[in-house]
């Protein structure tokens, strides 16, 4: 790839600033000073730097996030605070981006990437990844309930949920579950305890498809996915719940 979209994806400035950063000199390739903007380089054969500091090249990142409530699904909003202005700026000029939304109230593992191919496998509606959720209920949880679940409830569209995996940890006054679904219908865990006449009243992610969220991670906090677990999603098939 040309050496000026390089600079200018990992953060250097734009086109035009990362022209002039080329013509002050301070880059190097290989040890060679490189002025002309149009030179190719092989990130990953050759060793790029600016002002005597390797730059390090992915083209692709992937972060697991333990989302904190308050904070939105997405890359940019004017008013609400979104996942992206988490990531610190080394991260952010990745342009990743949510693999499908947690609710602004809804804690726990978010994936994100600027991997579409990825993203787009992980979403498909015909893939059935599952993900498994644990929510607090404000009523007690039955067995009637674990087998309508495993049976598919109908939302308050009209809508029939394919098979979900219920578990009940603790049933009272406030109980305790999780729940395995294989869709990402808006609002889907809240809705289908609404449709036994019950409400969620704390909701968080804890996996997706094949990764657990890491429970070292503090609200807010996120880190790289490992080769191993990258190459896990990307070798994955969903087998049934
Ligand atoms: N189901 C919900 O109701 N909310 C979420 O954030 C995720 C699944």
């Amino acid at each position: 790839m040309r050496i000026d979209k390089l600079l200018a994806n990992v953060g250097y400035g734009s086109r035009k600033e990362v022209k002039g950063l080329l013509k002050s000199g301070a880059v190097k390739v290989d040890e060679e000073v490189v002025k002309d903007p149009k030179t190719q380089v092989n990130p990953d054969e050759q060793e790029v730097t600016v002002h005597g500091e390797i730059v390090s090249y992915k083209e692709f990142i992937y972060l697991m996030m333990n989302k904190p409530q308050g904070v939105i699904s997405a890359t940019e909003d004017l008013q609400q605070k979104t996942v992206v202005d988490l990531l610190e700026l080394e991260d952010a000029v990745y342009e990743p981006f949510p693999v499908g939304r947690l609710d602004k109230d809804t804690e726990g593992f978010l994936l994100l990437t600027n991997d579409g191919q990825l993203s787009h496998k992980l979403l498909s509606p015909k893939k059935h990844v599952p993900k498994t959720y644990f929510a607090r209920i404000n009523a007690p949880v039955t067995g009637e309930d674990v087998e309508a679940f495993k049976q598919g409830v109908i939302l308050d569209d009209g809508y029939m949920t394919k098979p979900a995996k219920l578990t009940v940890l603790s049933s009272g006054d406030r109980s305790e579950i999780e729940l395995t679904i294989t869709e990402g219908k808006f609002h889907q865990v809240k809705r289908m305890f609404e449709s036994v006449g019950k409400k969620v009243t704390y909701l968080k992610r804890i996996s997706m498809g094949p990764l657990q969220l890491d429970d070292r991670l503090e609200l807010g906090e996120y880190r790289e996915l490992t080769e191993e677990e990258i190459e896990l999603l990307q070798s994955y098939t969903p087998t049934d719940i």
